[in-house]
């Protein structure tokens, strides 16, 4: 796709509903197109939709080896609700030996390096093998997320894996997230309740308190301009 038909297509999809431009990317990149769910209540809100409108669109998560028991237990609850499968994808094995006999178990608080190093890891190079058939991923970013967030569109082209991001909830505030995932029941992650608005790897994910903004609690040791685990650079 060409930066004109991306712009083209971005302005087609400007006012229309999430559920239609599902439908519309789903026909666009049919059998080409897959879901990146780390089961966040925003990737909850896109699982629910592509279940309930039985779309075409095959859904993955990274389970990077260091989750939230709670986001293992919502794996579990979101296929007895919806009864489709989320494909999962683990980081490779020597890889992940190598580098913790290396440098540590948990170097990534040592440094932003090995941090970087163990999201390229067990994040940046499954999503790599996860999106190697597809044209166009899906993902569950919004504006109001992160500064680095702000310049998102709809539909882009993410030069990091050479292919078509759609970002359908870009526009969504938090507060319709939050109602749709209580309005339509759909199962969500139990430490939402906690003050875990922004939920990632256990060791690298705490609490927030009344008032911080939403990613405080994600590699909370480092300076927020940096805290991108590099799944979403462009
Ligand atoms: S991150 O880059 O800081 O980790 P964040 O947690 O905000 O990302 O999630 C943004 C989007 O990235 C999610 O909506 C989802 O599409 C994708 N994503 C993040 N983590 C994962 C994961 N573990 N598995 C699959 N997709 C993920
Ligand atoms: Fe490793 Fe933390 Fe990145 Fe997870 S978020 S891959 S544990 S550095």
């Amino acid at each position: 796709m060409t930066q004109e038909q991306i712009n083209e297509l971005n302005n087609k999809l400007q006012g229309v509903n999430t559920i239609e431009i599902l439908k519309i990317v789903s026909e666009l990149f049919y059998n080409k197109i897959t879901f990146a769910s780390s089961l966040s209540y925003e990737d909850q809100v896109i699982t629910h939709l592509i279940a309930e409108e039985k779309l075409p669109i095959q859904i993955f998560t990274l389970d990077t080896g260091r989750l939230f028991p709670e986001t293992y237990e919502l794996i579990d609850r979101t296929y007895a609700r919806y009864q489709i499968p989320i494909q999962i994808y683990f980081p490779e094995v020597e890889s992940v030996e190598q580098m913790v006999n290396t440098e540590g178990i948990n170097l990534f608080y040592d440094s932003i390096d090995k941090r970087k190093l163990c999201c390229k890891i067990r994040k940046i190079k499954p999503l790599a093998r996860a999106l190697k058939n597809s044209k166009a991923w899906i993902t569950g970013l919004r504006h109001e997320q992160a500064v680095t967030r702000y310049n998102m569109q709809i539909v882009e082209w993410d030069t990091m894996h050479q292919l078509i991001k759609v970002n359908p909830l870009i526009n969504w505030t938090e507060k319709e997230i939050v109602d749709f995932v209580k309005k339509h029941n759909i199962p969500y992650n139990k430490l939402h309740d906690k003050n875990f608005p922004s939920i990632g790897c256990q060791p690298c994910t705490r609490a927030v308190t009344k008032g911080e903004d939403i990613r405080s609690g994600r590699w909370w040791w480092e300076n927020p301009d940096q805290k991108e685990c590099g799944l979403h650079k462009s």
